[in-house]
């Protein structure tokens, strides 16, 4: 039998990662039932750990923002902080070919998925937010699957390696680490901002995922907003800058439009309007927005529209999280 606590634990140091210690004490459960090869117990527990995938064009309003910023750009070079299997290296090379030669290096702990990443060959189901007309523009169809062409494969290239050990000599004019800080110890944390910020152009722009926001990023970066997304640029040395303007800021933002999602959501569902909910419920997501509001309306539209399979996956992550949760607890009891 695999030792599930010591293939989870060495996981959570590896990665350095900030969880509950619930999580952290139920994906050690999770992996000792499911008692698999010591290789596959790796594998799940890391999926277990990291709570999410990537897609192509996730959190849309960025994309938009980065397609104007890029309009006045002769090269550029990007990174991406825990690039997963590459969907957001090969969205940023589709978006910057219309303007410029764009090079790209992403790199994520996870040695499995930069080897899908540098393949990259992709289900559909990853390409949810590509317009149906564009799909055949940027990837070639080999038999159910999609392929990344070549031409948005030039010049990106991947590396499995962890945030901490990375460093480089360039400088990139784009650095995205989106949905991947959330995961790391606070000290940790610190680290990693300040080497962002050694690795960043003086004209470059972090992108963090929509919604993510960190204190620790005022101490040498500053918002600015574009369109209607927020990037973070180097602050310069000269400006004065006034902190709790910009956590008024910051905080009005996040939380007026978390709001409005949860009370959109909130409407349709009220409205028996399911499909429309699940819309705006994967917008949330997008946006940040993973409250447990959220979640309970999610397993509720699936579970309206018969979609039980997947309203089990969503509640039992969700469990993960919030394990004595009473609404999750008493739906568990009907359906799992
Ligand atoms: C939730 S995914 C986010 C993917 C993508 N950035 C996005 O927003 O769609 C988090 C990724 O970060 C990677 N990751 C987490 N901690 C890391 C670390 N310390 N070093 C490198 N990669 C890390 C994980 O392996 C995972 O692929």
């Amino acid at each position: 039998m695999v030792d599930a606590e010591k293939i989870v634990l060495s996981l959570v140091d590896f990665y350095g990662l900030k969880l509950d210690r619930n999580h952290i004490k139920n994906v050690i459960d999770e992996v000792r039932k499911l008692n698999l090869s010591e290789e596959a117990s790796y594998t799940v527990a890391k999926n277990l750990l990291d709570i999410g995938e990537s897609y192509f064009f996730r959190d849309s309003p960025t994309w938009q923002a980065i397609d104007r910023i890029l309009s006045s750009f002769k090269s550029v070079k990007m990174l991406s902080l825990g690039c997963s299997e590459g969907e957001e290296v090969y969205t940023f090379s589709i978006v910057a070919k219309k303007w410029t030669e764009p090079y790209m290096l992403g790199i994520d702990a996870c040695e499995e998925r930069i080897n899908i990443a540098r393949v990259g060959m992709y289900d559909k189901w990853k390409l949810r937010k590509v317009k149906e007309s564009d799909i055949n523009i940027y990837f070639n169809k080999v038999g159910n699957r999609y392929a990344v062409k070549d031409l948005y494969k030039e010049n990106a290239h991947f590396f499995a390696e962890n945030i901490t050990n990375f460093e480089s000599k360039d400088r990139f004019d784009f650095i995205f680490v989106r949905r991947v800080l959330i995961y790391l110890r606070r000290e940790i944390l610190s680290e990693v901002i300040r080497k962002i910020h050694r690795l960043l152009s003086d004209d470059g722009y972090v992108v963090l995922g929509r919604g993510e926001i960190y204190e620790e990023m005022l101490e040498v970066f500053e918002p600015v907003k574009v369109m209607d997304s927020i990037f973070w640029r180097k602050k310069s040395p000269k400006a004065k800058i006034d902190y709790e303007d910009e956590i008024n800021f910051f905080e009005n933002y996040i939380i007026k439009t978390s709001k409005d999602y949860v009370n959109m959501v909130k409407q349709l569902i009220n409205g028996r309007m399911y499909e429309e909910a699940l819309i705006w419920i994967e917008n949330a997501y997008d946006f940040g927005v993973e409250s447990k509001e959220i979640v309970n309306y999610h397993i509720t539209a699936l579970l309206n529209l018969n979609r039980d399979d997947e309203a089990r996956k969503v509640l039992k992550k969700a469990l993960l999280l919030n394990p004595n949760d009473q609404f999750l607890n008493s739906i568990a009891k009907v359906i799992l």
